[in-house]
């Protein structure tokens, strides 16, 4: 029997269409509301630094009024980790944050920044967070994550996504699906995400190990012409094709 897969919806770029003119509209609260009646299992947000996008106050909100679990993603930084510890929420993501990046470039380098990240896969994890790293789908980054105590990986899948179609993007998908296998082999729980489409996500739905995407820009630019509700659904349609028979438990 097949795995479920989950779907995490990320309402990022809501905030980024509210934040180009300031105001309240459109609600990245709302967004979450319509993700749940669509059919998302978790609602992903990112809190930069800078505040680009997600403010504090948006954090706030979706942990008291989002009927999902939050998976909050966050900077291995000081700052982060006394928000993250105020609000506890289902989950932290950590990822690396660069202020000139348009997006999260890269994975986290868990190999080579185990000293700075024991102290926050720790402390999160004392506060019944559950701690994923982001990270390049490399084996020593697994290990490392596993050395860590993390309970779940997050597979960058930029690079797939990002590669031309044909054999580019088949080492890709491979890369990818051997290290969601050394995930499970080495006990770690692993997700993916950055980038996926309609176009991308049947063969990432189809790794059996993974059992979560967490997906925002292409949804959130979909749903200016369909509306959030459609696009969330017609991706859980395509996860669901490239998972036959795993139901929700
Ligand atoms: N997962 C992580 C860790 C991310 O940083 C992002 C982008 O914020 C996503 C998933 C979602 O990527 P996209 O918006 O390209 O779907």
């Amino acid at each position: 029997m097949n795995r479920y897969l989950r779907l995490g919806v990320n309402i990022d770029h809501v905030a980024t269409l509210r934040n180009a003119r300031g105001g309240r509209f459109p609600d990245p609260v709302r967004a979450a509301r319509l993700a749940a009646e669509a059919g998302a299992d978790g609602i992903t947000a990112h809190l930069r630094e800078d505040r680009r996008h997600i403010g504090d106050e948006d954090i706030e909100r979706l942990v008291a009024e989002s009927a999902l679990p939050l998976n909050l993603e966050m900077a291995a930084t000081e700052e982060m980790l006394a928000i993250a510890l105020r609000h506890k929420p289902h989950a932290v993501c950590l990822v690396p944050e660069k202020r000139t990046e348009v997006t999260t470039e890269g994975g986290l380098d868990a190999d080579g920044g185990r000293e700075t990240l024991a102290r926050y896969v720790q402390e999160l994890g004392a506060a019944g967070v559950r701690v994923s790293l982001f990270i390049d789908p490399e084996v020593r980054q697994i290990d490392a994550a596993r050395d860590l105590g993390a309970p779940v990986v997050e597979l960058h899948t930029g690079a797939y996504c990002d590669a031309d179609p044909g054999a580019g993007r088949g080492s890709e998908l491979t890369r990818l699906t051997q290290a969601a296998a050394h995930a499970e082999a080495v006990g770690i729980e692993c997700h993916a995400g950055h980038g996926i489409s309609y176009g991308t996500v049947g063969p990432i739905a189809a790794i059996k190990t993974i059992v979560e995407l967490n997906i925002g820009h292409f949804l959130i630019g979909e749903a200016v012409f369909v509306g959030l509700k459609e696009a969330i659904a017609h991706m859980r349609e395509l996860m669901n094709e490239a998972r036959p028979g795993a139901t929700r438990p």
